[in-house]
């Protein structure tokens, strides 16, 4: 059985943290003026998210307020809270791709891998995520997997695609 986004987290949230790559971030950023986005970002380039441990240790080394930390994380959307997957399969919502069917396209991976938008499988592997339009509307219903496109999608090459990338690391 896959499960959501939150019972991984709280698995992630019961294991230790290392903060070893963390304290090295700011060790490399602590003089530089404005440095809590490049913080942030190399904090989670090491960690694919933002771990909350190292939310408190960043407040605390740059002496900031977290919930100064929070807001920024909040408002960018480049920054994710939870743990994500190696693919990301963004399947497009617009109007166009909704009238072709995006909704049996999201359906099936709810089908096949029990993710649904903002949900992550077990393993880690894949995150669903539901965008608006992504501009290839001519090739609707569309899905990206990372930076890759593929369009005119059916239930059965939403398997393909599934598949290609179960087989891969
Ligand atoms: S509506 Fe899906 S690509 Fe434009």
């Amino acid at each position: 059985m896959t499960e959501s986004t939150d019972q991984v987290q709280e698995q992630v949230e019961e294991q230790e943290i290392d903060l070893t790559a963390a304290n090295k971030v700011i060790d490399k950023y602590l003089d530089m003026p404005g440095n809590l986005m490049p913080v942030l970002q190399a904090i989670q380039e090491e960690y694919g998210y933002i771990p909350e441990e190292t939310v408190h240790l960043t407040a605390e080394r740059l002496n900031v307020y977290a919930s100064q930390i929070y807001g920024v994380l909040t408002f960018y959307a480049q920054f994710h809270l939870k743990p994500r997957g190696k693919y990301i399969v963004r399947i497009c919502m617009g109007t166009a791709c909704h009238v072709k069917g995006a909704g049996r396209i999201a359906d099936t991976l709810v089908d096949r891998l029990g993710i649904d938008h903002a949900e992550t499988t077990e393993d880690l592997k894949f995150t669903a995520e539901h965008v608006a339009c992504i501009g290839a509307c001519g090739m609707a219903p569309v899905i990206m997997v990372n930076d890759a496109t593929y369009g005119s999608m059916t239930v059965q090459k939403m398997d393909e695609v599934i598949q290609k990338y179960q087989a891969m690391d």
